[in-house]
């Protein structure tokens, strides 16, 4: 599925890797180097756009990448408009769907426009609901800008806003035409939202992956660092994981995506209950990771020796793993998730490191395991 490959041509680039997630009609590639960002005009002409398109970015991102990318899709003769938001997760909703919608209509994107999301999972999730119903849908391209949005939320076609009730509520699968994950651009991010990134990265190894969770371990120094080589490889490992568990299951029917959520149980539990300002969404995960380790070690399913493996890789990348709040209060908390489905909760529990096993389980049967 991988193939090594020259992306972006630049004199600063390091040999990328282009992954591709296999969906028929649908498949799309995803670019992961250093310093290809700049390669996104030509790919996008290559892709056969041409004329507008809308490039949307936040207060953030924008002086940092904005001009970059700009200067490349112009080069490669596309017409670019601006949308920038203000920073910030609150911005996901549908009052500033709708202001999106205005400036889209305002600068007459059509059918054959493209919209390119330039910023994290909160960005690319707006963009690309915005181009999953502007017209009754229109393409769109991922550029993720943080570790998290690069190894998770720019590949697999999940898209939508928050709604005052819970996270997410509102949404459509609506696939990328394609994704180009720079990881230079996690050079500029805040050092707590490069390592929440790295809670998703374990998780990869944990579900999948047992040779990635002990690369991460043997080379936590240099990933930190941020070593280009290193973070390219990490990237395009979970890049081919992720690419791989959509591919199986796109619309999370099988079962077989759920595997992705886990850790996700306990932590939306974490995140709800410290009304989403206390911990990132990686650190959350940290935390509910460990926990479903806990349940799985109760419940028979893996040894003591599993549980210490994930706490002590997260601790060492100075995750957090301590559960933060009382017990009691995640019963209600997880069930109110919307991934239960009638007080049944779909728990990812894990056997040994790198594979993992569904059971259906009650909230109050996880926290009583915990
Ligand atoms: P984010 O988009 O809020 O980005 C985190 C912070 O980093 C923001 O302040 C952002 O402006 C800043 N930033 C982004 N790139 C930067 C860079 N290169 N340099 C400096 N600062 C930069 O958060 P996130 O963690 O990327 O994504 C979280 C969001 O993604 C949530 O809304 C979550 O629901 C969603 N998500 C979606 C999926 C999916 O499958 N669609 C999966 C996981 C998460
Ligand atoms: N982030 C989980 C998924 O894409 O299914």
């Amino acid at each position: 599925m991988t193939q090594p490959s020259a992306v972006g041509g630049l004199a600063s680039s390091v040999a990328g890797h282009e992954v591709t997630v296999d969906l028929g009609l649908r498949s799309y590639a995803v670019a992961v180097g250093s310093g290809i960002l700049t390669s996104v005009g030509p790919r996008l002409q290559g892709l056969g756009f041409q004329g507008r398109c809308a490039i949307v970015t936040n207060d953030r991102v924008a002086p940092l990448y904005g001009p970059a990318v700009l200067a490349s899709l112009r080069s490669a003769g596309l017409d670019p408009i601006v949308i920038e938001i203000p920073d910030g997760e609150a911005q996901k909703n549908l009052t500033m769907l709708s202001t999106i919608y205005d400036r889209l209509l305002a600068a007459g994107l059509d059918r054959s426009s493209v919209i390119i999301a330039l910023g994290g999972g909160v960005v690319g999730d707006l963009a690309g609901f915005a181009a999953a119903t502007y017209l009754r849908g229109i393409a769109f391209v991922q550029l993720p800008t943080t570790l998290l949005a690069q190894v998770d939320a720019a590949i697999g076609g999940k898209t939508g806003v928050n709604h005052p009730r819970g996270k997410n509520l509102l949404g459509a699968f609506h696939q990328p035409r394609f994704v180009l994950a720079d990881v230079e651009t996690c050079a500029t991010l805040p050092r707590r939202e490069f390592l929440a990134g790295m809670a998703e990265v374990v998780k990869y190894g944990v579900i999948r992956d047992a040779a990635l969770f002990h690369d991460i371990a043997t080379h936590s120094d240099a990933i930190l660092a941020q070593d280009r080589d290193r973070l390219v490889a990490v990237v395009a490992a979970c890049v081919r994981h992720k690419a791989a568990v959509v591919a199986s299951d796109e619309y999370e029917r099988s079962g077989a995506r759920a595997v992705l959520n886990f850790g996700h149980t306990v932590g939306h539990g974490v995140e709800a209950l410290t009304d989403y300002t206390r911990y990132l969404h990686g650190e959350a995960v940290a935390i509910g990771m460990v926990a479903a380790a806990r349940v799985s070690q109760a419940l028979g399913a893996c040894g003591a020796d599993v549980v210490a493996s994930i706490d002590g890789l997260l601790r060492r990348l100075g995750l957090p793993t301590e559960l933060p709040v009382p017990r009691a209060a995640l019963v209600a908390a997880m069930t109110s998730d919307k991934k239960s489905t009638s007080g049944r909760i779909r728990f990812v529990a894990v056997e040994t490191i790198g594979r993992t096993r569904l059971v259906d389980l009650s909230a109050t049967e996880i926290v009583d395991h915990l």
